[in-house]
Formats: structure tokens, C-alpha cells, sequence
């Protein structure tokens, strides 16, 4: 059997290398417009950082996976075509900030209806708005090429920065299929494949609409659940209570469980927002007014969170933070990956950038080419740092936006007699030892907990 994914990023590539280090006798390759992006991932400088990846690319690249940009080819030889390409808001036209940009998913679905030959199943690992699989349909009907293939939706679960272990070990997969005979068989096909490493019971199979919009209510209530989290967390800052034990209390509950609660400075990534603006445009379209409020206010109160924590590093020194430096701790959106997008240091840096700070920024795998890209600035407005001491020199504050493990090590001594004082540290991820830095002379301010001083 032969499979082809079209799209080598963040999805694509780790949930194809997965796939071939599991399915020995399937042969895969993931194909993309990108060049650059396909030399990296036949090099060893991959273009998605994770933990383990390389190894597992490097287990079965040249085996049973491969990576080209000769896309024709592959799409005609393969028996099964998953399509794991970007589907991100719609910047322009009708449901222009809300609805999914849904153009390069169409365009494979045209690329493929007019290179494919034999019968082939399609599968939507993208994730796109509920109906999506019946655009795809059309396209091959209209073309007068349907009846050869069969679409499934197999939306993808995996967390960035857990990418391998999400793969191996998912909470489960989803397979929603046509009600047909041939829809249902197509639907084994696929759970076949998974089934090689993936026990039965997690596979779930259900009609192609429930499983596409799964994914965005699955998203929706993960952001959910970090903005309540978030909301209480603006609320024991002015009450004196500690979100970390309220977290602790409710997680408790078996009934709520304790994932996903940890108060931050937002969410980021490629997804939460972008999902729940498309969910919002769903609702509206259906005209379910009401429903597309109540998600809405997910996102309102992220942004609340950002602009809460930039506000209260502005006032906290004294009103004023022009030319002040700022050592920014991380700009990844979350640990453990290079990915930027929708990172929530994003906009706390364009907060502080329009006071008119200097931030020296540090993140252990970003580079100053995304920075400035993020930032929409020019090469010399920020300084970029090498390590986190050098950040903090000569600093008013730090702040944290990342939670890497390596800041929870750090000597805040030595950071403290480098800056100027009163030194400031402004933690957006609640993992530092606040009594400690309080101890050696730091003003700590920190989500969910308010000021901690010895004034
Ligand atoms: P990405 O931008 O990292 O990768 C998409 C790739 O598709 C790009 O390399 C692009 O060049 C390529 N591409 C676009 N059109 C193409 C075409 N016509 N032919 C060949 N290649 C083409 O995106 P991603 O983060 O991998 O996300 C892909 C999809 O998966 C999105 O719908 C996203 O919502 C969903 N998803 C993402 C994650 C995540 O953690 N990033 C998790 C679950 C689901
Ligand atoms: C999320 C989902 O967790 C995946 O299941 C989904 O497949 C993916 O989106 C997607 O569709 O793209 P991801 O965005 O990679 O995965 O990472 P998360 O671990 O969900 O974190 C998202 C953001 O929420 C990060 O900025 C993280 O720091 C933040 N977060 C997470 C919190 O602020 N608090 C928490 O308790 C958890």
C-alpha cells in the first residue's frame, strides 16, 4: 500500500513519521510546495522541533518514508492521499477574521482529481468547518471523477511539543466516514492502518459531519476550560487568593479533572483561536446567534489576559517603561517548540514595543528572523539574547512568556545583581519559586497571585 500526505508541517510530517515507523510495510511520502521545507526534512536540521522526532525520521526515512515535491507522482501512484495542508483564517472577502481559508484544501482537491487515475481514498487530516467533506465531493463530481473516491475526515489530535507520544499513544482516533457500503469500507481501511499500533476501542468511527466537528468542539472546550481558568485568575489577584490551590481544588473533582488548568498569560498556537473564530462563523451561518456569543467570549477574555499582564508591567514600573530594557523570558508559544504562531508573547511584545520599551529577548529555539517577523519590526528594534543571563543585564524587569524548564533553574541571584533595581519579575507562567525570588529582593508579580514584595 502506498500513501501520500500533501502538506509537510507541523501535522504532516510527525503523523507520517509516526505512521511509517509503526506500518513497516506501508511505504509514505509526504509531499509539499515548500522546497526549503522538504531539504529540511531530508536533512537533519527537521523544520518542526520536537522532542524524539529526529530519531524516528531518521529510523524510517529512506526505508519507508520519504519526503519530495514531485507531487504529481505521488498523488497518482498512492492508494490513500491524506490532505494536512494550512487552513487558516480568512483574511479577506465574505467571513473575512472568522472563517477558514479553505483555498489550499481546494486546490489539492482539484490537483488531485486531475492527476489521480485509480480509485482512492481521501482523507481530511486538516481541520477545516463541519461540511467541508461535501465541497470536497462536489469538486471530484462536478469534474466528472467522484465515483473513484471515497472522503473521510481523520481530524488531528496531537499538542505541539508532545507530538510523538500524542501519536503513539493517542486518547483516541477519529474516522468519520459516508453512510454508504463503500463509505464504511473505506472507514476500515483506514482504521486498519491505525489498529497496527492504536488499541480497537480508541478508534472511534462516525458519520463524516459529527467527526469534523468534533475537532473544533474539542479545541473549543480545551480553550475553554484555560480561559475559565484565566477569568478566576484576574479574580484572586484583587481577593488574595492563589488560582494555583483553587486550580488544585477543582481539578479534583473527577468530574472536572485536573488537565488544563494552569492560569497563564493566553493561550497561543495555531489553532485554539483560529478553530473557535471558525466555530463562531458557523454558528452565525447557521444562525445560532446565541452559541456564537458564548464561544466568542473564549477569545475576549484571552485577549483580556494579555493586555491585563502588559498593563500591569507597565504600571507596575512606575507609568512609564520608554527606553526601559525588559528581559523577555521565551516567545514560543508554548515549551518544547520552535512554533511562534499565535504565541501570546506576540502581543505582550507589541504592548511593551509601542510604550516604547527595549526588550532583550531569549528563547531557546526561536531565532531572531521569526522574532522580527512576529513583531513586524526591522532587524535592530529588539536585542537578541543567547542565554537568559544576558537578557537580564543591565534590565529593569523580567518577564516570563514561555514556561521552558530551563528558567525554573536559573540563579536568580546572579540575575538579581545584574539588574537595576528595584528588579522586577513578571511571571506569566506561575513557574518560578515566588517566596524564593521575594527572598533575594525581587518585586514579584505573578497570574493569579497578585504582588509579591518585601515592601
Ligand atoms: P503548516 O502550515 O505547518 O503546514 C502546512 C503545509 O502545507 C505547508 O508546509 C504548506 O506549504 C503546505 N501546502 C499548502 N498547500 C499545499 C498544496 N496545495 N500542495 C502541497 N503542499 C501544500 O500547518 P500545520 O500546523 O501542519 O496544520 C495543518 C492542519 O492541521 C491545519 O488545518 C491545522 O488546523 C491542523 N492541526 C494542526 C495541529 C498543530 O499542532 N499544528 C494539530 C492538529 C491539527
Ligand atoms: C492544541 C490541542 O491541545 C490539540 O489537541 C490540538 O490537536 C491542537 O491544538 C490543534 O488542533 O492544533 P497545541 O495548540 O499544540 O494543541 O498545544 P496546547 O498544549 O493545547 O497549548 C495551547 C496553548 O494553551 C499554549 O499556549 C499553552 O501554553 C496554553 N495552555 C495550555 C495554558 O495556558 N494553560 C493550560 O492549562 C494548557
Amino acid at each position: 500500500m502506498k500513501i501520500c500526505c500533501i502538506g509537510a508541517g507541523y501535522v504532516g510530517g510527525p503523523t507520517m513519521s509516526i505512521m511509517a515507523n509503526k506500518c513497516k510495510d506501508i511505504q509514505i511520502t509526504v509531499v509539499d510546495l515548500d522546497e526549503k521545507k522538504i531539504a529540511a526534512w531530508n536533512s537533519n536540521e527537521l523544520p518542526v522541533f520536537e522532542p524524539e522526532l529526529l530519531e524516528k525520521v531518521q529510523k524510517a526515512r529512506g526505508r519507508n518514508l520519504f519526503f519530495s515535491t514531485d507531487i504529481d507522482k505521488e498523488l497518482m501512484e498512492a492508494d490513500i492521499i491524506f490532505i494536512s495542508v494550512n487552513t487558516p483564517t480568512k483574511t479577506y472577502g465574505v467571513g473575512a477574521g472568522k472563517a477558514s481559508d479553505l483555498t489550499y484544501v481546494e486546490n489539492c482537491a482539484r490537483r488531485i482529481g486531475e492527476v489521480a487515475r485509480k480509485a482512492k481514498i481521501i482523507v481530511e487530516k486538516s481541520t477545516i468547518p463541519v461540511r467541508t467533506a461535501e465541497s470536497i465531493r462536489k469538486i471530484f463530481l462536478a469534474n466528472g471523477y467522484g465515483d473513484r473516491f471515497q472522503v473521510l475526515s481523520n481530524p488531528e489530535f496531537l499538542a505541539e511539543g508532545t507530538a510523538v507520544k500524542d501519536l503513539e499513544e493517542p486518547d483516541r482516533v477519529l474516522i468519520g466516514g459516508e453512510e454508504s457500503e463503500e463509505g464504511r469500507k473505506a472507514v476500515e481501511v483506514l482504521a486498519g492502518i491505525y489498529e497496527q499500533w492504536v488499541p480497537g476501542g480508541k478508534i472511534l468511527k462516525t458519520n463524516l459531519w459529527s467527526a469534523e466537528l468534533s475537532k473544533l468542539a474539542a479545541n473549543a472546550f480545551l480553550a475553554q476550560r484555560i480561559s475559565s481558568i484565566n477569568a478566576i485568575s484576574a479574580l484572586c489577584e484583587v481577593t488574595g487568593a492563589d488560582v494555583g490551590e483553587v486550580a488544585r481544588v477543582i481539578g479534583m473533582d473527577s468530574r472536572i479533572g485536573s488537565k488544563f488548568l494552569n492560569a497563564s498569560v493566553g493561550f497561543g498556537g495555531s489553532c485554539f483561536q483560529k478553530d473557535i473564530l471558525n466555530l463562531v462563523y458557523l454558528c452565525e451561518y447557521y444562525g445560532v446567534y446565541e452559541v456564537a456569543k458564548y464561544w466568542e467570549q473564549v477569545l475576549l477574555m484571552n485577549e483580556y489576559q494579555r493586555e491585563r499582564f502588559s498593563g500591569k508591567i507597565v504600571s507596575s514600573l512606575f507609568d512609564t517603561i520608554t527606553g526601559k530594557r525588559i528581559a523577555v523570558y521565551g516567545f514560543a508559544f508554548k515549551k518544547d517548540t520552535n512554533d511562534t504562531r499565535g504565541s501570546s508573547a506576540i502581543s505582550v511584545c507589541k504592548h511593551l514595543l509601542e510604550e516604547k520599551a527595549h526588550l532583550a529577548i531569549y528563547d531557546p529555539k526561536v531565532s531572531l528572523q521569526q522574532i522580527n517577523k512576529d513583531l513586524e519590526i526591522e532587524e535592530e528594534k529588539i536585542i537578541y539574547c543567547k542565554n537568559a543571563y544576558e537578557a537580564a543585564d543591565g534590565a529593569h524587569a523580567v518577564i516570563i512568556l514561555t514556561e521552558w524548564d530551563e528558567f525554573k533553574g536559573l540563579d536568580f541571584k546572579k540575575i538579581y545583581k545584574s539588574m537595576l533595581k528595584p528588579a522586577f519579575i513578571f511571571d506569566g507562567r506561575r513557574i518560578l519559586n515566588h517566596e524564593n525570588l521575594v527572598k533575594i529582593g525581587f518585586e514579584v508579580y505573578s497570574i493569579g497571585r497578585g504582588k509579591k514584595s518585601r515592601y
